[in-house]
C-alpha cells in the first residue's frame, strides 16, 4: 500500500464518498423520475430500496477495498483468485460508460450556469423549447463537456487527498444551503401546497412493478453503488474508521440532498402549472422559469449560483467515476497516474460523443429500437443501470461464498467495538447472504426486459 494514498481524515473518506453519491442524480435525476413515476409512491420505495438493500450492499463495497487495500479489480482478484477480478473489470467498465454520458449532462449545467450568469438566457419566453435547442447546439456544447471532463481529470491527477477532498469541503455546505433557501421560496409560492402533496402523499394505487425498478435503480447509482466505486475509495481508509458508521451517513448525506431537491421542485412545479412527469429536461425548464420569476437581477444572482453549485456536485462524482479505471491501471499495470488520467478521460470524452448526438442531432441515434430506451443517452444510462444491479448482486454473492460472511463481520468489526452481536450485524448478514443476492437478482432480469422489450413482453 506504500505509495497510494490514503485520505488524510476521516473525514475526509465521508466527504469523499458523499461527494461522489451526491451529485447530478440527486438533483437531476431523483426529481424527474420521481415526477414521472407517481411523486409520493416513487420516494416511499426509494427510501425502502435505500434502506434494505442499497445500505448492505454499501458497507460490503467499502468492506472489501478497506480489507483488500486495492482497486476493483485488484480487491476482487486479491479475495477472491481465479475469475473474480472479471467482476471488478465489470465495475470499471459501468464506470467509464457511467462517466460518458454523465459528462455530457453536466456540460448542461456548466452550460446553464454560464448562459445564465453572464448570458441573456433569463430573458426567454419558453425554457422548453429552449432545452430542446440548447441541447442540440453542438458547438458549446462539445467545449462545456470537454470542459468539465478536463477539470476533473487535472483534479484526479494531483491524487486522493489533495484533489478530491479539497473539492468536497466547499461543495457540500454550500448546497445545503442553496437548496434550503430555494425550499423556502418555493413553498412561498401559490399552489406550492399541492407539488408537496403530489410528493410526500403517497397513492398506494399508482406504485407499479416499474416504479420498483426505477427507484432502485436509482438508489444505486444515487449512492453510487454496485461498480466499485466505493471499494476503491474504501481502499483509502484507515482501519480505525467506522464503516457501518460511515456509510450510515453517506447514505443520509445521499438520500437528504435528493429528498431536498425534490421538496424544491414540485412546489415549483405545481405553483408554474407545468407537468411533473416532463423528463430529463424537468429541472432545467422549471428553473430556469423560477429564476426568471425572481427578476432580472436576482434571478441572474441565484440562478448563476445554484447551477454553479449543481457542476461542483456533478464534478465530486465524475472525480469519483474516474478514480476508478485510474486506480486500477495505477495499481494493476503500474503505469504513471498522470498519464493513465489523462488517457482514460480522453477516451471517456470520445465515447460520450454518441450521446451528445443523440437528443436530435443524429435521426438514428434518438431511434434506437429499444422498448425504453430509444435515444442513445437512455440507452447507456439503462444499461449502467442494469450492470449497477447485477454487479451489486454479485458482489453479495462473492462474499456469500468466496470471501464469506464471517471475514466481512471481522473487517465491519475494526473500528466498531459494538459491531459483534448487534443487530446490524444479524442485518447486514442476512442482508448480504440472502435478501439483497435473491431481490437484486430477480430485479436485475425483470429491469432488463422493462427497458429494452417491454414488461408486456414478458407478462403478456
Ligand atoms: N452517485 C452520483 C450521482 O448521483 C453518480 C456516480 C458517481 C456514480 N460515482 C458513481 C454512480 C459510481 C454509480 C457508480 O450523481
Amino acid at each position: 500500500m506504500s505509495n497510494r494514498g490514503n485520505f488524510s481524515s476521516k473525514l475526509g473518506f465521508i466527504l469523499a464518498a458523499a461527494g461522489s453519491a451526491v451529485g447530478l442524480g440527486n438533483i437531476w435525476r431523483f426529481p424527474y423520475l420521481a415526477g414521472t413515476n407517481g411523486g409520493a409512491g416513487f420516494l416511499f420505495i426509494y427510501l425502502i430500496c435505500v434502506l434494505m438493500l442499497c445500505f448492505p450492499v454499501m458497507v460490503g463495497e467499502i468492506a472489501i477495498g478497506r480489507n483488500a487495500g486495492s482497486d476493483a479489480f485488484g480487491s476482487y482478484k486479491k479475495l477472491g483468485g481465479g475469475n473474480w477480478g472479471y467482476l471488478g473489470l465489470y465495475g470499471i467498465l459501468a464506470g467509464v460508460l457511467i462517466l460518458s454520458y454523465y459528462n455530457v449532462v453536466a456540460g448542461w449545467a456548466f452550460g446553464y450556469f454560464l448562459e445564465i450568469s453572464f448570458g441573456n438566457l433569463l430573458d426567454h419566453q419558453d425554457f422548453g423549447s429552449f432545452f430542446g435547442d440548447y441541447v442540440n447546439d453542438i458547438g458549446p456544447l462539445f467545449f462545456f463537456s470537454l470542459g468539465f471532463m478536463v477539470i476533473t481529470a487535472v483534479i484526479v491527477a494531483q491524487g486522493i487527498a489533495k484533489g478530491i477532498e479539497a473539492a468536497n469541503k466547499i461543495m457540500m455546505p454550500g448546497l445545503y444551503i442553496i437548496l434550503i433557501g430555494l425550499i423556502i421560496y418555493s413553498l412561498t409560492l401559490p399552489h406550492a401546497m399541492d407539488g408537496v402533496r403530489f410528493y410526500l402523499v403517497p397513492d398506494f394505487s399508482e406504485i407499479h412493478s416499474k416504479t420498483i425498478f426505477y427507484a432502485l435503480c436509482q438508489a444505486f447509482f444515487s449512492l453510487s453503488l454496485g461498480m466499485g466505486c466505493l471499494i476503491t475509495y474504501g481502499s483509502y481508509v484507515t482501519k480505525d474508521q467506522n464503516i457501518v458508521k460511515s456509510a450510515v451517513i453517506i447514505s443520509m448525506a445521499d438520500t437528504s440532498v435528493a429528498f431536498l431537491a425534490g421538496l424544491m421542485v414540485f412546489p415549483l412545479v405545481f405553483s408554474l402549472g407545468a407537468e411533473p412527469g416532463q423528463g430529463p429536461k424537468l429541472i432545467f425548464v422549471i428553473l430556469t422559469q423560477a429564476f426568471q420569476s425572481m427578476g432580472p437581477f436576482v434571478g441572474r444572482i441565484v440562478g448563476g449560483s445554484f447551477f454553479l453549485l449543481i457542476c461542483f456536485a456533478a464534478l465530486t462524482s465524475t472525480i469519483s467515476l474516474l478514480e476508478v479505471p485510474a486506480a486500477y491501471f495505477v495499481d494493476q499495470k503500474k503505469l504513471p497516474r498522470k498519464a493513465v488520467v489523462w488517457g482514460v478521460s480522453g477516451l471517456i470524452f470520445v465515447l460520450g460523443i454518441p450521446t451528445m448526438y443523440s437528443q436530435g442531432l443524429v435521426p438514428f441515434l434518438n431511434k434506437l429500437p429499444f422498448h425504453n430506451s430509444p435515444d442513445f443517452l437512455s440507452f447507456v444510462a439503462d444499461l449502467c443501470d442494469i450492470m449497477l444491479v447485477s454487479g451489486g448482486c454479485i458482489m453479495c454473492l462473492f462474499i456469500r461464498s468466496k470471501w464469506r460472511v464471517g471475514s466481512l463481520n471481522n473487517e465491519l468489526a475494526i473500528g466498531n467495538p459494538g459491531y459483534v452481536g448487534s443487530f446490524v450485524q444479524g442485518y447486514i448478514n442476512f442482508a448480504i447472504s440472502w435478501f439483497c443476492p435473491v431481490v437484486l437478482g430477480i430485479l436485475s432480469i425483470l429491469v432488463i426486459v422493462d427497458k429494452y422489450y417491454g414488461l408486456e413482453w414478458l407478462f403478456g
